[in-house]
């Protein structure tokens, strides 16, 4: 698929907020930091329409993207983020949950997995969540440019098995690296199968 165009159009704090349309929506979530709105660049080859930090807990909102005028991208705050007061956590996760649970236009949830980090409590206790949500769910292990091919390999079997018995259905998983734009083709192929 070819991305000709792609704007920023609204931050939402809560689902009232989201945009009224109708389009498909593809959103992005995992912990903090692991590479969600890097992502979203390298994905419309634009480098600032998502905003990227190394301090983690950068996106708060949920940030609403449109593309080729059809389709939509969502980057949403990260997870496990504790350097936050607590009811700004909990408004996070709330924020999330709310999304995902209430949002119809939510087509696919593309969960990031920090690949060079063993299976992580957090994302499987997310992950588990999220298969009782009824949306498809992608998997997508980030930066794989930081270390070697066999690693992520190593990296990505280790986390099937520990989804083994705890999901029903194991989702499809991509591996990236925003950085070598590494995905890309991926990524878009399966968004655009979705869209089909
Ligand atoms: P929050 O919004 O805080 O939840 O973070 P996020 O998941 O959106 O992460 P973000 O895209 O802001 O990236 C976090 C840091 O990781 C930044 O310093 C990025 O430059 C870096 N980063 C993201 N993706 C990659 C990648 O594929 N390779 C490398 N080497 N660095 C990456
Ligand atoms: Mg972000």
């Amino acid at each position: 698929m070819q991305i000709k165009q792609a704007d920023f159009v609204t931050s939402a704090k809560g689902v009232a907020g989201c945009p009224e349309w109708q389009l498909p929506e593809f959103a992005f979530i995992g912990r903090s930091n692991v590479g969600k709105s890097s992502l979203i660049n390298m994905l419309t080859n634009r480098k600032d329409l998502a905003k990227v930090s190394s301090t983690p807990g950068k996106t708060r909102l949920l940030n609403f993207f449109k593309v080729n005028g059809n389709w939509s991208l969502v980057d949403l705050p990260g997870y496990g983020f504790a350097k936050v007061a607590k009811s700004e956590k909990f408004d996070f996760n709330e924020l999330v949950g709310d999304y995902l649970e209430q949002r119809e236009q939510l087509r696919r949830l593309f969960v990031l997995i920090d690949s060079r980090l063993k299976p992580q409590r957090i994302d499987l206790d997310f992950l588990a969540w999220a298969g009782g949500i009824g949306v498809p769910v992608s998997l997508v292990f980030t930066k794989a440019d930081k270390q070697s091919v066999k690693k992520t390999r190593d990296s990505v079997a280790l986390f099937y098995e520990m989804l083994e018995g705890l999901i029903e259905e194991l989702p499809e998983s991509f591996v990236s690296s925003s950085k070598a734009r590494d995905g890309r083709k991926e990524l878009l192929g399966a968004i655009g199968r979705d869209l089909e």
